[in-house]
C-alpha cells in the first residue's frame, strides 16, 4: 500500500518540499506520496490526530506550527525539545516522534562546503530567532565550543545563549559590535529573514570588515545571493546560500521516514529548478 507523507503549514501553497520528496520516492522506487496540507493554527490538534488515524507515516511541519506541535506529539527528540521546534514527525511504533532536522541540515551543508573540522573555528551567528536557535544549539551539540551571537535585540541573543543545554562559551554582541570585530571570524552565519525577497536590498550586518577567506553562510535561498553574501564575496569571503540547509533538512527527514538516504544533488537540482522558475527575482 502506498505510504503517505506530507507537510503542514499556513501558508503552504509555495512549499518546494512536495516536488523534492515525490521525485526522491520515484528515483528510489519507493511507493510513497508527499502532499502539502494547509492547516490553520486552530485545526492543528485535529490535523495531527487525524493523520495518525488515517495511517500517515510521517510529515514535515512549517510556519506557524513548529513550536505549537510539541505538546501534541507522543515523544520529542531532546535536541528538538531544547530548540523548542519540531520540523519532522515520524510514526514510530504507532506513535508520533518529533525531530528537528533544520539545525542538523544546516550543519551538514556547512560541513560539506567548509571542508575542515569546525570545533576550533571562530563562529558568529547573526540573529536570535527560531532558526538561530536551531543552528546554535545543533552546533553546540556537535562540540563547537565557542560561538558568538549578534542580534538587534541584545536580550534575545543573551537568552538564547543562556538557555543552550550544551556546553558552550561565547560573547553576546550588538550588531554594531559584531560589525567592528567581523574580521575575527572564520565562519559567519546569517539566520534572520533580512535580505529575503522582495526586500533584497536589506542587510542585517555590514560585511565591510569580513576577513578574506572567511566562510559566510546565509540561510535565505530566495534570492540565492543575498546582499550580505554579495558584499562578503566582494571582499574575498567564500559564500553559501540557504539552499543546502533546505535540501539537507529534507534529506534528513526522508532518511528518518524511509531508512534510505536520497540523492542530495538531485534534490538540490529539483529545488533550483523550482526557484529559477518561480521565486528568484534578483
Ligand atoms: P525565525 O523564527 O524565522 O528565525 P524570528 O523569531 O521572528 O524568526 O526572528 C527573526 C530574527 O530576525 C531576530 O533575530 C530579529 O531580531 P530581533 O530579535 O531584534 O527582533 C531579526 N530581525 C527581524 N527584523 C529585523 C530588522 N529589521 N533588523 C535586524 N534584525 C531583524
Amino acid at each position: 500500500m502506498k505510504k503517505l507523507f506530507g507537510v503542514i503549514g499556513d501558508p503552504i501553497a509555495h512549499s518546494m518540499s512536495p516536488v523534492m520528496h515525490n521525485d526522491a520516492f520515484a528515483q528510489l522506487d519507493i511507493d510513497g506520496a508527499y502532499h502539502p496540507f494547509h492547516v490553520k493554527a486552530d485545526d492543528l490538534a485535529a490535523a495531527v490526530h487525524g493523520m495518525k488515524a488515517i495511517g500517515v507515516e510521517g510529515f514535515n511541519v512549517t510556519i506557524p506550527h513548529k513550536a505549537a506541535i510539541i505538546p501534541l506529539l507522543d515523544h520529542v527528540d531532546p535536541l528538538a525539545r531544547a530548540i523548542g521546534a519540531v520540523n519532522t514527525v515520524v510514526r514510530e511504533n504507532g506513535s508520533w516522534t518529533g525531530y528537528n532536522t533544520d539545525g542538523a541540515g544546516f550543519v551538514r551543508g556547512l560541513q560539506e562546503a567548509y571542508g575542515g573540522p569546525l570545533e576550533e573555528k571562530r563562529v558568529l551567528v547573526i540573529g536570535a530567532g527560531g532558526a538561530a536557535r536551531a543552528i546554535y544549539y545543533t552546533l553546540a551539540s556537535e562540540k563547537v565550543s565557542r560561538i558568538d551571537i549578534a542580534n538587534r535585540t541584545l536580550e534575545k541573543a543573551a537568552s538564547l545563549a543562556e538557555s543552550c543545554p550544551y556546553p558552550i562559551t561565547g560573547a553576546v554582541l550588538t550588531t554594531e559590535e559584531a560589525e567592528k570585530q567581523l574580521g575575527e571570524y572564520d565562519i559567519i552565519i546569517q539566520t534572520t529573514s533580512i535580505g529575503m525577497s522582495p526586500l533584497i536590498e536589506e542587510c542585517p550586518v555590514s560585511m565591510e570588515n569580513v576577513k578574506q577567506g572567511a566562510f559566510v553562510s546565509d540561510i535565505i535561498y530566495n534570492p540565492l545571493e543575498t546582499k550580505l553574501l554579495n558584499e562578503a564575496k566582494k571582499r574575498g569571503a567564500r559564500i553559501q546560500s540557504g539552499l543546502k540547509m533546505f535540501v539537507y533538512q529534507g534529506a534528513l527527514a526522508f532518511e528518518k521516514w524511509t531508512g534510505t538516504a536520497p540523492d542530495i544533488h538531485r534534490m538540490e537540482e529539483i529545488v533550483l529548478q523550482q526557484l529559477g522558475g518561480k521565486y528568484v527575482n534578483n
